[in-house]
Formats: structure tokens, C-alpha cells, sequence
């Protein structure tokens, strides 16, 4: 996510501003940019891309920035490449290819969020004679203010209020007024936002690490709030621009759990921000109850072209495509094959004219899948990438790209981002299904539906939170465990297993259920662990024998199955219940406790969770 910071007070803002978005850095970014007034002068705005030091190096560490009140921002991409003009902060005129310098503009702005309907507001902006430098969504919300700022001329919290009654989306925003030296201006919807106070000086940011070292005392800014923030003084305003009042509170917080946002790790935050994750990502697919696929270059027509899909990928990235395959197949009725990028790039696969090569990968750097992806591409098949790293490589070379938004993740098992990928691949087989003439408008309506309603039954199942840490406990000394599962069932199990082997260290497989007679079981001794994973109610009594038959020879049982399916006690240890949903869609709920399970055995047996052994959060070497 984006990192903003704000300060005015008596002392010089440029090394304050700096030194936040030093302590925001943990969130991910790819270019960062401050705007300090000096008094009455106009805003001077310095950007630079690639890491902090950059803009400390261009800024003489902020000492050739004077002045006491300005804001700063840490990019991370979500509309428009990682570059100069597109990095923030952003402003209401026009702005030099540099994106730096004295600035004639009324308004001076830095956003972390996503807008939604960006593209209409920019469409009514251009009719108002604005013209746009950027590829941005930032760009246009700072535009928007100071068009309702121009056109009615009742000041800055009137223009912002408005502006958030017309935006759809999230945003943290810090802006600065031309009029109002001395004075930043905030509002927030969904995305983190504090406000502190001291001795003759305020602060702005995203989150407590950038202003701990300054002051203890924060306001909270509310949804849908407007601040006023001047130095050591803070006015808040509702939506209706009446004036309200918050309580200041005092954090308790080092700064070591500050940049967690409280958390114990970052893959504990990770988890917990999957809902927010797969929200932002369906947003950005889902507009007025259709899939539209368009901003990533799919065609209605193009999906009706496809004769096969092949999806590439590697470790969690494959995963998602062995739980695509299933959806896709069973929606779209079209032939969808799966590879390990490290397979797919030697193999001298057969490629049907009219093949979708699917490379999915969180980084976008993976060598072996930016490898496949050019061997793909020299077998002339059209490929798409589904990256959460706006810029990346194999974003950059495919022919379409569809990102997530899952935010910069920072632990290296992945999450939030596995989450994201999920849905959206669930979104396309909805969408092509849909074209194909596969499903009915009736079930294209019901699985749109079922999708949006995933967010919400995440957060319930991350309620459970407590059973699962009091039950790694018990298995915290266990020498292998085994995920099983049939169809989608199988696909998460794969997934389950990754997880608790890459941050435990605990030996453990994935099994097809049907698969385990043919040697496996023979692995089966007193206690140990079979987790089976019970959502597909077709497959559901045949897993479960598969259990039983593991029982038999001493093993010990976990279930993960929907809530009702209270059968599965009559065999099971332990039992897991998560909402019930579309059963294709289900791998997005019953992934989530196999994840907290992988977690909390991690934390019992006291290892690095965030940075377990041998790994890297992204492999960018064979
Ligand atoms: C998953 O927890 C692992 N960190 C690993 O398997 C990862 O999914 C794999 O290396 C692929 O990374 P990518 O998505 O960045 O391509």
C-alpha cells in the first residue's frame, strides 16, 4: 500500500516527512515525492522513483526543501507503471515531465486507495477543460477537489466534501491549499489514516511508525471525515461539513509492533488483510453487477476465440491455477491445463492455435515463470499475467496483464496475495463461461453475487482464529502431516500443505484423496496428522472414507467443511466450519484456516515466520 505522511509545526518539514516515510517503507513502493511550502510561497514538489534515499539524495536529505508545513507519499502501483509523472504527490494543474518544482496550482495532493470510477471522473474533468499528465487515479481525485473548489467557492472542506460524495472507492487523502498556508487538509474512506498532535505541531499518516518518534497522541479520523489539521490544532468535519469532535488517543505501541499495525508478524497482518485484498481486486473486476475484463485486454470476443487454457506458475501461483482449472472447466467447459513454469519451459508442449497461456505470479519476477512466459510467447500463444506487482517484468512482456491489489506483501508465505489471485481467477471463468454461453444470465447474476459476498465471509472465518491457534498447539511436535482432498478440495489441500511445510518445517503432503491407497497410506502410523479438506458436497462422502480408511491405521483427523455439514464429526477429531458459499468459490474460505494453522504451528514451535529458512519471497533464479 502507499505510505503518506504530513507535517506543520515551527520546525523544517522535508527531514520530518522523510524520516516518516522512512518508517512506512515496510509497505511496499517504487517511487516516493514530498511538496513543502515555505510561508505564503507556493508548493515545491520533489519526486523521485526507486527507493527512499533517491528523494534524500535530490533533497540534500529535505535541506533544499525549506519550509514548515508539507506532505510526502510512498508509491505502490496500482494505476499507471512505476515512473516519475505518475509518482505523487500530485497536483491540480499541470506538472513537468520531472514531476518536480515550484507548482502553480491551487491544490497539492497525495492519496493512497483506489478510485473506482476514476475513469467517468476523468471523462466529466476533461469536458471541464482539465488537462491530465498522468496515468494516475490520484491525479484525478486532486483534480475533482479543485473543481468543486473553483466552482463553489466556499473553501477547502466544502470542495473535499463533495468531492467524496461523487468518488466510489478508498482513499487516505493529503492535501494542501494554495489559500491556506500553513494548513493540510485530510479525509479518509477504507484506507488507514491517523492524525497526531504536539506542542505546536501536527502530523499526518498512514500509520503510527511515521509519528511515534514525535508524539503518542493520535486522533482516529473516521470514514467519511474530513481534518482540518493546522500546527497543533486539529478541526474534523462530517460529510455534511458540520463540525465534530474526536477523542485524541495515546498509543501504546513500540515501533516494532507499529509497523505490524499491532500484529505479532506480517504474515498474521497478511491473513487478516485478505478480505480487504480480494475486495479491492473484485472492485476492480466487478462494475455494476458485470465482469469487465477490458483493462486487462480481454475481449468478450477474445474468450469466445479460446480453444484452450494453459495456466504456468510455480509454488502458491500454481496453486491458484490447479483451483482455477476446476472452475473454468466445470463453468466454461473448456479445456484448461495446468504446468509448473520450471516443466512448462523445457517441455515441447503441443499448443492448439487459439491457447490462453495464464502466467500467474505474485512478484511478477519468478524466473521460471518469466521464462515460460517468453516461451509462450515464441510458440506465438497469447498470454496473460496475473501479477500483484504493478510493472514487473512478467506483467511488462505479457501480451495483457490483470493485476490484483492485494498491497505490497511482505512475509514470504504468501496470503493475501494467493486470496487476491483466486478470485480473480474465478472472476474469469465466470466471465468466460458467461460469453461462452456456458452459464445463464440467471447464473452469471448468482455467481457475481457469491463473489462479492467472499470479503465478508472471510472476515467470519477469521472469527475462528482462536480454535485453530488452541489446536497447533497439540500439533506442534508432529512429524507429518497430510492435507487430502478431491477436486477443488484437492487444490486447497495443496495449498494447506505448502504453507505449514514452508514456515513449520513440519514434513507434509498434499494428497488427491482417491490417490492415497496407491502407496501413500502406507506412511499412515498412531497420531499422525490427516487434515481432510470437505467442501464439495458431490465428492464430500468419498474424502471422508478416505479419512476413515487413514483412521483405521491410528491416524489422527481434521476436517474442514461448511458450516451444517455436521456428519463429518461422526469420523473427525477436530472439526473446522466455514460459511457456506457457491462451492466453486469456497477454496477462497477454506484456504484461510489452513493458513492460520500453518501460522499459529509456526509461532508454537518459535520460528521466523516472516522470513522462514532457505526461502525467498521471490525467486528470481532457477
Ligand atoms: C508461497 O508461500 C511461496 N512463497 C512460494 O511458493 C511462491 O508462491 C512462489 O515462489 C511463486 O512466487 P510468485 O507468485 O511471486 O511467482
Amino acid at each position: 500500500m502507499c505510505g503518506i505522511v504530513g507535517y506543520t509545526g515551527k520546525d523544517q518539514a522535508a527531514p520530518i516527512l522523510l524520516d516518516g516515510l522512512a518508517r512506512l517503507e515496510y509497505r511496499g513502493y517504487d517511487s516516493a515525492g514530498l511538496a513543502v511550502r515555505d510561508g505564503d510561497a507556493l508548493a515545491e514538489v520533489v519526486k523521485a522513483t526507486g527507493k527512499l534515499y533517491h528523494l534524500a539524495d535530490k533533497t540534500d536529505q529535505g535541506r533544499s526543501l525549506p519550509g514548515c508545513c508539507g506532505i510526502g507519499h510512498t508509491r505502490w502501483a496500482t494505476h499507471g507503471d512505476p515512473s516519475l509523472v505518475n509518482a505523487h504527490p500530485h497536483v491540480s494543474g499541470n506538472c513537468s515531465g520531472s514531476g518536480s518544482g515550484q507548482v502553480e496550482s491551487d491544490v497539492v495532493g497525495v492519496h493512497n486507495g483506489i478510485i473506482e470510477n476514476f475513469t467517468e471522473l476523468k471523462e466529466k474533468l476533461l469536458r471541464h477543460g482539465y488537462a491530465f499528465y498522468s496515468d494516475t487515479d490520484t491525479e484525478v481525485v486532486v483534480k475533482l477537489v479543485d473543481y468543486y473548489y473553483k466552482k463553489y467557492k466556499i473553501g477547502p472542506v466544502d470542495a473535499i466534501t463533495r468531492t467524496m460524495v461523487r468518488v466510489r472507492g478508498s482513499y487516505a487523502l493529503a492535501l494542501m491549499f494554495k489559500d491556506y498556508p500553513g494548513e493540510i487538509f485530510a479525509a479518509r474512506k477504507d484506507s488507514p489514516l491517523i492524525i497526531g498532535t504536539a506542542e505546536e505541531a501536527s502530523f499526518l499518516a498512514s500509520d503510527v511508525p511515521a509519528i511515534l518518534k514525535y508524539t503518542r497522541q493520535v486522533y482516529y479520523i473516521d470514514n467519511l471525515q474530513v481534518a482540518r489539521v493546522a500546527p497543533g490544532s486539529v478541526k474534523f468535519y462530517d460529510l455534511n461539513g458540520d463540525e465534530v469532535t474526536l477523542p485524541l488517543t495515546e498509543i501504546t505501541w513500540d515501533a516494532a509492533a507499529a509497523e505490524k499495525g499491532g500484529y505479532e508478524h506480517f504474515m498474521l497482518k497478511e491473513i487478516h488483510e485478505q478480505p480487504q485484498a480480494v475486495r479491492d481486486t473484485l472492485n476492480s473486476l466487478i462494475h455494476e453487477s458485470r465482469i469487465d475484463l477490458t483493462a486487462a485486454g480481454l475481449t468478450d470476443d477474445m474468450l469466445r476465440s479460446l480453444a484452450q487454457i494453459d495456466i504456468v506458475a510455480c509454488g502458491s501461483a500454481w496453486h491458484v491455477g490447479m483451483a482455477a482449472q476446476y472452475v473454468i472447466e466445470d463453468l466454461a467447459k473448456l479445456p484448461v491445463r495446468v504446468e509448473l513454469a520450471s516443466e512448462f519451459r523445457y517441455r515441447n508442449i503441443p499448443m492448439p492455435e487459439n491457447t490462453l497461456v495464464i502466467v500467474i505470479s505474485q512478484s511478477g519476477e519468478t524466473a521460471d515463470s518469466l521464462a515460460a512466459l517468453r516461451v509462450a510467447k515464441e510458440r506465438d500463444a497469447k498470454t496473460l499475467a496475473v501479477v500483484n506487482v504493478v510493472g514487473s517484468t512478467i506483467a511488462r512482456e505479457a501480451d495483457h496483464v490483470l493485476y490484483t491489489l492485494a498491497g505490497p506483501e511482505i512475509a514470504v508465505a504468501t496470503t493475501k496475495a494467493y486470496s487476491a489471485q483466486l478470485v480473480a481467477m474465478d472472476a474469469l471463468a465466470v466471465q468466460t463461461a458467461y460469453v461462452r454461453g456456458a452459464v445463464s444470465q440467471e447464473q452469471y447474476g448468482h455467481f457475481i453475487e457469491e463473489l462479492s459476498a467472499i470479503p465478508d465471509k472471510i472476515k467470519r472465518v477469521l472469527e475462528d482464529k482462536e480454535r485453530l491457534q488452541w489446536f497447533s498447539s497439540k500439533i506442534a511436535n508432529a512429524h507429518d502431516i497430510f492435507f487430502i482432498g478431491r477436486g477443488l478440495d484437492y487444490a486447497i489441500s495443496l495449498e494447506g500443505s505448502l504453507k505449514m511445510k514452508e514456515i513449520s518445517y513440519i514434513h507434509s503432503e498434499a494428497y488427491a484423496a482417491g490417490e492415497l491407497k496407491h502407496g501413500t497410506i502406507s506412511l499412515i502410523e498412531r497420531n499422525t496428522l490427516v487434515i481432510g479438506v470437505l467442501t464439495q458436497s458431490e465428492l464430500f462422502e468419498k474424502t471422508i472414507s478416505n479419512m476413515v480408511e487413514c483412521k483405521s491405521r491410528g491416524a489422527y483427523l481434521m476436517g474442514v467443511t461448511t458450516n451444517g455439514n455436521f456428519i463429518v464429526e461422526d469420523s473427525v477429531n477436530f472439526t473446522v466450519y466455514i460459511p457456506k458459499t457457491d462451492e466453486h468459490f469456497v477454496s477462497s474460505l477454506a484456504v484461510v484456516p489452513l493458513q492460520l494453522l500453518g501460522y499459529y504451528t509456526s509461532v508454537n514451535r518459535g520460528l521466523d515466520v516472516d522470513k522462514p529458512r532457505n526461502l525467498a519471497k521471490s525467486v528470481t533464479v532457477e
